[in-house]
């Protein structure tokens, strides 16, 4: 983690938000929790298109970096962070309970009722039978558009093959040396323009 992001941590949740350790319910196909850099989420929320009516879902919010950037960068709407470690969940909680705008919820993302979101953030979240059951949920329950913002080592792509409506607005890759191993990581901005299925 570069000093940088630490700072900026500190500035808005009083700790530093970068986790080191393995994950703790990887049987379940959760990834580590690893925080995304600032200068990527500059690059991909703060170019997004939120507004006061958006709200932001971040699945696996991990320790709450996205919903500290949320706060930083002064992003309109709300933001919700949704996490499978309890410990994890409970952290981000603390420190972002001063915040109005920003929830945060304990439990996986496959139980979390998706109706209302407007923009969705996964940043490597699990493996990929969890984010095709992800998916399917989003379809059913959205009620509107969603633009759904995805970066990892692009071994996601699977999971979106086949699936009808959804349109590509935007890819690239960042090099995340330092951050994340295994870089470059892969990002795709994707819109869901159609409503639920259910
Ligand atoms: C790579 S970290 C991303 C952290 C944060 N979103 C960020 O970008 O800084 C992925 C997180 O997803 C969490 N996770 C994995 N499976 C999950 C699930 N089914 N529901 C909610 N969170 C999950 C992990 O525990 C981990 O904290």
């Amino acid at each position: 983690m570069s000093d940088a992001d630490a700072r900026r941590d500190v500035a808005i949740a009083g700790r530093p938000l970068e986790r080191a350790e393995r994950s703790r319910h990887a049987e379940e196909g959760a990834h580590d929790p690893t925080a995304t850099p600032y200068f990527v989420l500059e690059d991909l929320l703060g170019a997004v298109g939120l507004c006061e009516d958006s709200h932001l879902l971040d699945v696996g919010c991990g320790a709450g970096r996205v919903l500290a950037y949320f706060v930083d960068a002064g992003l309109p709407g709300r933001v919700t962070g949704v996490e499978l470690d309890a410990e994890l969940a409970a952290e981000a909680a603390a420190w972002s309970a001063r915040y109005e705008r920003v929830n945060v919820v304990a439990g996986s993302a496959l139980d979390l009722p998706l109706a209302g979101y407007t923009h969705v953030y996964l940043f490597n979240p699990f493996d990929t039978p969890v984010l095709e059951a992800f998916l399917d949920r989003l379809e059913r329950e959205a009620v509107g558009p969603v633009t759904l913002v995805h970066m990892s080592d692009n071994g996601e792509w699977p999971a979106y093959l086949g699936r009808d409506g959804w349109t590509v607005l935007r890819e690239g890759a960042f090099d995340l040396s330092g951050a994340k191993g295994d870089c470059p990581q892969h990002y795709t901005v994707r819109r869901l323009p159609k409503t639920g299925r259910a």
